[in-house]
């Protein structure tokens, strides 16, 4: 018998329900509270609500852990590979060799886009954001395909494997084709002899003429990106393509949707916020004092961006694990970016500063990741798809515990109205 919490509401006591997760989370659970009592719970930005029971990653933001599927973030980060832990992820336990190789196989079956969706790509404006092209072609891509347009919730699961892999290799290929579009160059097709991260960099950055050298480095550099991004539990963009699929739509359209939740400077769009950030210090000369005395004044509309999270109140792993990448991966290519040097300096006055450690606000995840993705050419406005790239795993595994679980149904949270009592139509002729 789980532990009652008891509420006292209009003299009348309420017991509800609580329960415990595997790591010790506690929650009460509310299901019957507006049938028993008429109220609601209200909890504006969800910071204390949990929208659904999980096994996939755990975070104990406290502790700054992170694990996917239980395995910590440290031990993937130094032992894995990106389609490796997106396999770990989306299935529940690490491949073995055959799974490896089928899930690897999947990808190559399926990394070329219909023909048809070069004319897509030419519509858009040469000023298109990436991730608005990102967005909007996840979903054309799908229209070329007949299981996705008549998607049906029951029938999914069979074919499941084939469309998730597919939305994976592809989301490469997108993103490749949009960088290629918005620089006038020819798209670059992907090749089978190139895995995963190797053939995404081919796209970029090959010429008809002449592939990319791929270096092992840059290839390492990027897949731990991926690898890192992966999965962070129920995030803005994670809840959002939860949010979607609970509808029924197909995994195209809910990872679409994730896209753009996931755009967001306070988010995924966190990662080129940082980069314009750091070049505007580097620019006006500013030794960092300048902007974390704006980052401090409510007024000046600035934050210290890749600074701060909602569940992290001690470093955020992730950011721990890039910092060093970042000091790797500069120092094998030879490049001497100042803009590492204006971080870190940053890092140190703010984690020094009494509003930053009063607000326990560390590191995330995107404050270094810019660095390094700049270091590997990438532009920054790419950085955002290069997350979306990184978290389609995650987004890809929450949207396969929806559909797989018999209880689920469509997310409908309510309200606390605020406006006029009742009110009637007032013809032209009569309004002021
Ligand atoms: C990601 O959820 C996830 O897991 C996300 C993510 C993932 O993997 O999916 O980890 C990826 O999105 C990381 C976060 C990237 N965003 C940024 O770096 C943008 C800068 N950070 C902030 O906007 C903010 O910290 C958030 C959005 C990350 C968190 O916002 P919260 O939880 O709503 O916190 P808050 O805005 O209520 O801040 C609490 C206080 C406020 O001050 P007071 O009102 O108490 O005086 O801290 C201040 C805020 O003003 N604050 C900051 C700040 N972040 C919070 N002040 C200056 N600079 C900042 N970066």
């Amino acid at each position: 018998m789980s532990k009652e919490a008891k509420l006292e509401l209009d003299g009348k006591s309420y017991s509800l329900p609580t329960l415990e997760g595997s790591e010790g989370e506690k929650a009460v659970d509310i299901s019957s509270l507006r049938a028993d009592s008429g109220y609601i719970t209200l909890d504006e930005s969800y910071g204390n609500t949990g929208s659904c029971i999980s096994k996939i990653t755990f975070i104990d933001g406290e502790k700054g852990i992170l694990r996917y599927r239980g395995i910590p973030i440290e031990e993937m980060a130094e032992k894995s590979t990106f389609v490796e832990a997106a396999y770990l992820i989306i299935y529940g336990s690490l491949p073995n060799r055959a799974q490896l190789r089928r899930f690897s196989d999947l990808f190559t079956e399926h990394q070329f886009l219909h023909e048809d969706m070069k004319y897509h790509f030419e519509s858009f404006a040469t000023t298109a954001h990436p991730m608005a092209i990102l967005s909007a072609m996840i979903n054309a891509a799908s229209c070329f395909d007949d299981g996705l347009m008549h998607w049906h919730w029951g029938q999914a699961n069979s074919q499941f494997e084939n469309y998730a892999a597919k939305l994976m290799s592809q989301v490469r290929t997108i993103a490749a084709y949009s960088y290629r579009k918005s620089r006038g160059l020819p798209l670059i097709y992907p090749k089978k002899a190139y895995k995963y991260t190797a053939n995404f960099l081919h796209m970029m950055y090959s010429t008809p003429y002449e592939d990319y050298e791929i270096k092992l480095e840059v290839v390492r550099a990027l897949d731990l990106i991926f690898l890192l991004h992966a999965d962070h539990e129920q995030n803005c963009s994670t809840s959002t393509v939860r949010m979607v699929a609970s509808s029924q739509a197909n995994l195209f359209a809910s990872c679409s949707a994730g896209v753009c939740a996931l755009w967001g400077p306070l988010h995924g769009g966190a990662n080129q916020a940082v980069l314009e950030m750091l070049e505007e210090i580097h620019r006006t000369g500013d030794d960092g004092s300048k902007f974390i005395a704006a980052a401090k004044d409510k007024n000046s509309g600035k934050k210290l961006m890749g600074f701060g999270h909602r569940v992290y109140k001690n470093y955020d792993p992730r950011a721990k694990i890039i910092k060093r990448s970042c000091d790797e991966v500069l120092a094998k290519l030879r490049i001497n970016d100042p803009l590492l040097d204006i971080a870190k300096n940053l890092e140190e006055a703010a984690l020094k500063d009494s509003y930053f450690v009063e607000r326990k606000l560390y590191p995330n995840v995107d404050f270094y990741s810019g660095i390094i993705m700049r270091a590997i050419g990438i532009p920054v406005e790419m950085f955002p798809v290069i997350f979306a790239i990184g978290r389609m795993p995650g987004w890809i595994a929450n949207y396969k515990e929806i559909m797989e679980d018999s209880k689920s149904r469509i997310s409908r949270p309510r309200q606390i109205y605020t406006g006029p009592g009742l009110n009637h139509y007032v013809p032209m002729e009569e309004r002021k």
